[in-house]
């Protein structure tokens, strides 16, 4: 058998399958440590040696082992919320008085924390165009550590001009970031790109089945790696080895179910199309859609969550239409295996751009893995009963 096989779902089908971490069996052992005993005096304080348990174990080891596979990092660190994620490379890389540009489009709770946290800890945020691309080099000012980006935005999925920034970024010496949650580390390779630090929710795609929270970071650099992990540790971030057991068990599956998702998305998003209650669809893979073209160029595939304009004139019946719905559930989260749905208007938020500069109310659906006809004869029911 070849060394390193070039495809991920056998990647991730081997890796952290090693005898140390699994004992025998094909999943590792599921191990629960606050105490730590260690041979000998010298080494309590041996800063190689594994002292205690907030800084992993076993189950911990193969689930960066695996994800390391994912977004092809040799570091990869875990932390407790795909939130942490987020806001753990702010508080890791930039410091009072820096300057930070963050994607307009960001996630609610990360937009959050830039605008309370990250200003009450002195440093300046500034919201840019998600479309801006190159451009960003005139925002790049001395101070300007960080750039974070959210690709596509989670609620309007707008695509990110994501090696351009890159490359702008590395010339002028700043930290770029990336959201990577809806690709699941599957479609889009940050890195690949010439980003420094990649993120992701795991709760989502990765564990798959709306059961636990968790968020990971990826690099490449041993430098920046290096910050991630002291801030971690400073901060006393831990995450339970049952949460790392069951985000590595949902990992084991993620390019089969990946697929399907996206294949159903699509499906369901065509067919909204085609009805005269929806305005426009937002999903980069759709050809219609303005950031197709650089979808097609970066990305190999798309997830199952896009968003969806209803036309202006049900502006009034939006809750209306979504309690009538039997399949989709009303929830905030996504990725998992059940289809969700949720209105977003009262969460849209621009700072750089006047608004969203959408036709009508904007719906954002997670497609789960039933069977499509079975989602789009809710949807047709739903839509009827207006
Ligand atoms: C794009 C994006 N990033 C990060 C997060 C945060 O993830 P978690 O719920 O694991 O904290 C979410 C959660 O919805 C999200 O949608």
């Amino acid at each position: 058998m070849v060394e390193k096989p070039d495809h991920l779902a056998t990647r991730l089908s081997h890796a952290a399958r090693d005898e140390a971490l699994t004992q025998g069996g094909v999943n590792p052992v599921l191990q629960r440590a606050s105490t730590v005993l260690v041979a000998s005096a010298d080494d309590l304080y041996d800063p190689d040696t594994w002292t205690y348990g907030r800084h992993g174990t076993a189950t911990h080891r193969a689930l960066k082992e695996a994800l390391s596979e994912l977004e092809n990092a040799p570091c990869c660190a875990l932390v407790s919320s795909g939130l942490l994620a987020c806001t753990l490379p702010f508080m890791a890389f930039a410091e009072p008085g820096d300057h930070v540009l963050v994607s307009d489009n960001v996630y609610g709770p990360t937009r959050r924390f830039c605008d309370r946290f990250l200003r009450r800890w002195g440093c300046e945020v500034e919201y840019i165009d998600p479309t801006i691309g190159g451009d960003i080099e005139t925002r790049i000012r001395p101070n300007t550590r960080l750039v974070f980006l959210e690709s596509p935005g989670s609620l309007t999925f707008e695509i990110a001009d994501v090696p351009a920034i890159a490359a702008v970024c590395r010339r002028a010496g700043v930290i770029s970031v990336i959201d990577n949650t809806w690709s699941a580390g599957v479609f889009l390779k940050p890195i690949e790109l010439g980003i420094d630090v990649s993120v992701q929710s795991t709760s989502k795609y990765v564990s798959g089945s709306a059961d636990t929270l968790g968020g990971a970071l990826f690099t490449r650099s041993d430098r920046l790696a290096s910050k991630l992990k002291d801030a971690a540790s400073d901060l006393g971030l831990s995450v339970s080895p049952d949460d790392a057991y069951l985000i590595l068990r949902g990992l084991r599956t993620l390019p089969l179910r990946l697929e399907r998702h996206g294949a159903s998305g699509l499906k369901v998003a065509h067919w909204l199309q085609g009805r005269a209650e929806v305005a426009r669809i937002l999903h980069p893979a759709l050809e219609t859609d303005p950031f197709h073209k650089l979808w097609k160029r970066d990305f190999t595939g798309a997830a199952g969550l896009f968003g969806c304009c209803l036309s202006p004139d049900l502006a009034g019946r939006t809750s209306q239409f979504l309690d009538q719905l039997k399949l989709f559930g009303l929830g905030f989260s996504w990725g998992g295996f059940e289809s969700l749905v949720i209105h977003c208007d009262p969460q849209l938020k621009r700072a750089a751009s006047a608004s969203v500069g959408l036709e009508g109310p904007l719906l954002r659906f997670s497609i789960g893995l039933e069977e499509p006809d079975d989602l789009i004869a809710d949807l047709r029911q739903a839509f009827d009963s207006l």
